[in-house]
């Protein structure tokens, strides 16, 4: 009997070490393939599958030449953040394929104190196409709005920066505890096919934030969201968004500018083919009431509909909340070319188009062609202050410029 035992054994160490070795060839043949599954993810139970994922970008980062890392069906806890980075990588490439749901723990106290959920950094040609990432944020902000008090900040779900050559097609985000998805110090990334879902009462759960990149396209997505669908912060040049649907959210802003003193300018901007449903604003461009040397410049709104939207069409330089930190209120910002043209629909307030540009860098070569903004069926209004430009075409509400 003992000896049937170990001969047994033998074969089965045997079959395995050949296993292995079949598995190990066949990945230095193609060197192209990493299933989560097979590197010890767990779909569908409460294991964390944070190693699989982790194990999964080594291999791929270590082979020459592009992988693909596939994320089958199914629900994947991962209880840690992710970090990616692509500074010691040998491979030309990573797509990520994903046809399951990465879920968050429900617990907001793991991830809550820091900062990236999926990050990404130093990466070159990383593409990520579908899966639904799931950030369970409703803890936090039930917390948050208690107001008690002991509440993390919350962590965002996405994040590139210093990145180069990236895609990211299809992609779900769901109840993010911040924002959605975020774009640091990159270049050339593409955002395409996206769906960003959260309450309208999620308190910054901005759904796109853009900053210090340049070249960043935001194409056919749908975003629904309790803070900025997409905002636009410093040192931002050359984006492109298109055909987007947002709502509930505040609205696709430029800024907060004048964080600081010496802030990168935002220029080269477009939106084209966007609407607003049920929104806190439209358009916005909103900066501190601070000094900065900070600038907007270049910047096109065009193909515009406003469905009930609170603001429609917004420059706001002297946001201080609290009035705190906002010595005289006037901001150094300069916003200068800046063009709005074809925008129609109903707001939610009597003012549509509000121009509050600073006292001290009056907004210049501010541009309207073809506005066309009612408020409950009738006439609404615009106010400028420190505001210059020109306007062409019918204007509704009359132009303040
Ligand atoms: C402005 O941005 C677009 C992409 O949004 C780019 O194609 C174009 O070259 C940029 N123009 C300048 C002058 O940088």
């Amino acid at each position: 009997m003992k000896s049937i035992m170990r001969f047994l054994s033998i074969i089965i160490i045997l079959n395995f070490t050949t296993l292995t070795i079949a598995k190990d060839e066949l990945r230095t043949r193609s060197n192209r393939y990493y299933n989560v599954v097979d590197l010890g993810a767990k779909p569908n139970s409460n294991i964390d599958s944070s190693n699989g994922l982790k194990a999964a970008w080594e291999m791929a980062c270590a082979s020459t030449g592009r992988s693909t890392i596939f994320i089958p069906q199914g629900r994947y806890l991962i209880r840690s953040a992710l970090k990616y980075s692509g500074k010691e990588c040998k491979s030309s490439g990573i797509n990520f394929v994903i046809k399951g749901t990465i879920v968050a723990p429900t617990d907001f106290h793991i991830l809550g104190n820091l900062k990236t959920w999926v990050s990404f950094e130093y990466v070159d040609g990383v593409t990520i196409t579908g899966g639904v990432f799931d950030g369970q944020g409703a803890g936090l902000w039930a917390c948050k709005r208690s107001r008690k008090g002991g509440c993390p900040r919350g962590i965002s779900t996405l994040g590139f920066a210093n990145s180069k050559n990236v895609e990211i097609n299809g992609v779900t985000s769901l109840n993010s505890q911040l924002f959605h998805i975020v774009i640091n110090g990159c270049k050339d990334v593409k955002v395409q096919g996206v769906r960003v879902i959260a309450p309208s009462d999620s308190p910054n759960t901005d759904g796109i934030h853009v900053q210090l990149s340049s070249g960043v396209t935001i194409l056919n997505s749908r975003i629904a969201t309790g803070d900025d669908c997409i905002s636009i912060g410093s040192g931002t040049t050359s984006l492109w968004i298109e055909e987007i649907k947002c709502g509930p959210g505040h609205g696709i802003s430029i800024g907060s500018l004048a964080k600081t003193l010496n802030e990168a300018g935002v220029q080269n901007i477009t939106v084209k083919t966007a609407t607003f449903t049920n929104t806190q604003n439209g358009v916005r461009i909103k900066s501190w009431g601070r000094p900065s040397n900070g600038y907007v410049r270049n910047v096109l709104f065009q193909h515009l509909t406003m469905v009930n939207a609170q603001n429609p069409i917004v420059i706001d330089q002297n946001y201080c909340p609290r009035h705190k930190g906002c010595p005289g209120q006037d901001s150094g910002v300069r916003i200068s070319s800046v063009t709005y043209k074809d925008i129609h629909g109903s707001s939610a307030t009597p003012i549509a188009i509000k121009l509050d540009c600073s006292s001290k860098y009056p907004c210049s070569g501010i541009k309207m062609e073809d506005i066309h903004l009612t408020h409950k069926n009738e006439a609404s209004l615009s106010t400028c202050a420190n505001t210059a430009g020109s306007s062409f075409g019918v204007i509704q509400p009359k132009s303040c410029l």
